[in-house]
């Protein structure tokens, strides 16, 4: 697969694939007073236990923060609304990319209604208390940056 790089001066590259035949996973970090939210995944197997940024597959013809904004209402019984794209992409398995946009909750009370067993509020010295998929730690480092204070 080849990767073109980011272009910032263009405003429609968030909204496109890279390679069409390229699933884009989008997930958030969403922060409410000064702490971000971790969800530990209850499924598949391999994954089952690691924490992750929530999010999911981007369905054809949504927008990534429209896919985010879905993603974050079925996962997490939440609305929020999406900030600025953390740059980066990640691997995720062959054919995946990664994602990540901040997010700052509007309404609700997150729960673990799919996909998830547990979710944390994390302040900055409680980011690394979690054990997080390995590809969405450089995320959750750029997302540390980002932290409003409370
Ligand atoms: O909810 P949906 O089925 O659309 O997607 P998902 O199963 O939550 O995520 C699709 C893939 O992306 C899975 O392999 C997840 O493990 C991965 N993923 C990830 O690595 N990091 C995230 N923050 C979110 C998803």
């Amino acid at each position: 697969m080849t990767e073109r790089a980011t272009d910032p001066a263009d405003p429609t590259e968030h909204h496109r694939a890279t390679d069409p035949g390229v699933v884009v996973v989008v997930a958030g970090a969403v922060y409410d007073r000064g702490r971000l939210l971790a969800a530990r995944r209850s499924a598949p197997a391999e994954l089952a236990g690691r924490w992750e940024l929530p999010g999911g597959k981007l369905e054809p013809g949504e927008s990534p923060e429209e896919a985010l904004v879905r993603e974050l209402r079925e996962e997490l019984g939440v609305e929020a609304e999406p900030g600025e794209r953390i740059p980066g992409e990640w691997p995720l398995k062959p054919g995946y990319v990664l994602r990540v946009w901040t997010a700052r909750l509007l309404s609700g009370v997150p729960r673990p209604l799919e996909d998830h067993d547990e979710l944390r509020w994390l302040s900055r010295r409680e980011l690394d208390s979690v054990d997080w998929l390995d590809q969405d730690r450089p995320a959750v480092a750029e997302a540390a940056l980002r932290l409003p204070q409370a």
